[in-house]
């Protein structure tokens, strides 16, 4: 919060913020998620929120309260996250994608709850749209979009991969390897990977200390659009 002691350089700014999982239902009780507690997206919303932007965050089924003069919006599905995702990103000068969306969901969604019969069962799914890439698709030179990405080997080059693909100005990596990182713990260790080449290796901290390294990224790409 005093990093910058207590000065607002987004103010005037907007922000959209994704944070959390995707619930893909399978019939009305059952549904297929994953294990992000929503954590590391709450505390950059919370953050850019403090540097004076003007912040809404888009939020997946999560425990989590909401971050004081945050505007939020409750989702559930990948298909409802990309729709309020969507609707925001134009107006929004810094985009920070840190939601953990379900890649695939079920092709249909049964109306009554599937009973239990043969020995094996097999649900077949269909891929979700990459909101994260759908949003670099409509990117201007004056937006800051960040994407993460979650790896468990050769993450630089997967990492490059999604920041290239995606159309991306920074990518946060998230490696499965690193002891206390990652999803359900308060700490988090990143590296951070930038359009020109650049990489910042992190060191292992809580996740709200994450976040100002991310936000201050953040700082300095909106000046350098602004100069
Ligand atoms: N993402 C998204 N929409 C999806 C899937 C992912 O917006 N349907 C975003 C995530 O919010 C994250 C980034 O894409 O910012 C990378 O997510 P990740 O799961 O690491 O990469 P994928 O591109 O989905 O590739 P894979 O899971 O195969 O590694
Ligand atoms: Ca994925």
């Amino acid at each position: 919060r005093d990093f910058f002691n207590g000065a607002l350089p987004l103010r005037g700014k907007k922000a959209l913020v994704s944070a959390g999982p995707t619930y893909e239902a399978i019939d009305p009780v059952r549904f297929i998620g994953n294990h992000s507690s929503g954590k590391m997206g709450f505390a950059i919303a919370e953050t850019l929120q403090n540097l004076g932007a003007e912040v809404i965050l888009i939020s997946g089924p999560t425990h989590l309260p909401t971050p004081p003069g945050v505007y939020r919006t409750d989702v559930v599905s990948a298909s409802d996250m990309l729709s309020a995702c969507s609707k925001h990103f134009d107006q929004s000068d810094i985009i920070v994608m840190s939601a953990a969306v379900a890649d695939y969901t079920p092709l249909e969604v049964s109306d009554q709850k599937i009973k239990k019969k043969d020995e094996t069962f097999q649900i077949p799914l269909k891929k979700t749209t990459d909101i994260l890439a759908s949003l670099g698709k409509r990117k201007t030179n004056e937006q800051t979009l960040i994407g993460f990405a979650l790896e468990t080997n050769d993450e630089l080059a997967h990492a490059k991969d999604k920041l290239i693909r995606k159309n991306l100005d920074y990518i946060v990596l998230n490696s499965m390897r690193d002891i206390g990182a990652g999803f359900a713990v308060d700490t988090n260790k990143v590296t951070v990977l930038e359009r020109n080449g650049g990489i910042t290796y992190f060191e292992l901290k809580d996740k709200k200390a994450v976040a100002q390294d991310i936000c201050q990224l953040v700082v300095s790409h909106q000046s350098t659009i602004n100069s």
